[in-house]
This record gives C-alpha cells, structure tokens and sequence, in this order.
C-alpha cells in the first residue's frame, strides 16, 4: 500500500523501493545504491512481481517527485529506481548468467570454471558462485537479471549433476 502526498509529489511507499541500507539519507549519497535495491527486490519482492507491476502502472500517472520507502535510503531522482523496478518486474534480463556450484575434490569447479570462460569468450557477462561460501542475498540480486542460471553439483551416493533450469 502506497500514500501519495500531492502537495509535495511525495510517495510512500512502505517496503517497495526499499533497500537493506543504514546509510545515505538520499540517494545520491549512495554510491551503489541501485545495486542495494536490486537485492532487495531479488530478496523481497520478486516472488511478487506481476503484482508489483500492477502498482507501477498504478502510479504511473503520478507526479513523482520524492520516493520515500520504510527500508533504505529515499530517492530525490525517482526516475532511476522506477525504470529499474519495471525493467525487474517484467522480468527483463541481461546477456548475463550466474552459476552457482558446490565442489569436494574440485572436479566440478574445473568444470564451472571451463564454462565461464567459454561464456566470457562468447562476451557473456558471468557471475559464479561457490555455495560453500556464497551469500544466498547476493545470489538472489544477480538471479533478477540473469538469462541463464547454471547448477553444478558432484554425484553424491546416486544424485546426479544438473547443469541449467
Ligand atoms: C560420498 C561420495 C559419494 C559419491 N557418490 C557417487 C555416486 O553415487 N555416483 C557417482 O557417479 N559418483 C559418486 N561420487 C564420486 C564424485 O561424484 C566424484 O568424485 C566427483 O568428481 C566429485 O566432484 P568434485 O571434485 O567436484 O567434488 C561420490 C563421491 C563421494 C565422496
């Protein structure tokens, strides 16, 4: 649920736009601050993405001068975090995949490794996790835009290895 001020164009809107950030009142005091939102998004609100649209199209028409969400810092350049938002909820992707794996003896990391560098010859931007020591989050934010998640794991006591969903 949003509150619109309209004196002052001012948004409210409670966890949407939001970001796991205690730092920078504004925006523009973030240097990474889209990155922290995408996070978020991939964290919170991604499972919700069609309905998350629908609250897009529904302050579409609104004069939006000043977003202030509960989480993060609040945005006095709307502009940047709203394009984002509708790129990430229609669930638009990047020539990029992400790769996340698990190795004992270090057969499946050669493995991983071979396919970045193929795809990072192909100029496919490529992000490779190790879960051993993966942060789960940071997975999260770089699955939102990803056009291909590959999962490497060993053969385990009769499981077996599968590479993309
Ligand atoms: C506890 C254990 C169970 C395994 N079970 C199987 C299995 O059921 N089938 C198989 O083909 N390989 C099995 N393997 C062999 C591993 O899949 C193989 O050594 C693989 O190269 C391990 O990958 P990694 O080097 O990335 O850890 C097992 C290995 C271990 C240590």
């Amino acid at each position: 649920m949003f509150t619109y001020l309209e004196e002052d164009g001012i948004l409210f809107t409670c966890d949407f736009f939001g970001a796991h950030l205690a730092e920078g009142m504004f925006d523009d005091e973030v240097e990474d601050i889209l990155i922290h939102a995408q996070r978020y998004w991939a964290e919170i609100m991604m499972p919700f993405r069609f309905s998350a649209l629908k609250a897009l199209e529904k302050i579409s028409n609104l004069d939006v001068r000043i977003i202030a969400p509960s989480h993060g810092s609040i945005y006095r350049n709307p502009k940047k975090i709203l394009s984002k938002y509708f790129e990430w909820a229609q669930g638009i992707t990047k020539e990029k995949v992400t790769i996340i794996y698990t190795s004992m003896w270090g057969y499946t990391e050669k493995v991983v490794k071979l396919i970045e560098s193929e795809l990072i010859k192909q100029g496919i931007y490529t992000v490779v996790y190790n879960l051993a020591y993966a942060d789960i989050g940071d997975i999260a934010k770089d699955l939102a835009d990803s056009k291909a998640l590959i999962i490497a794991i060993p053969t385990v006591i009769g499981f077996t290895i599968h590479q993309q969903c």
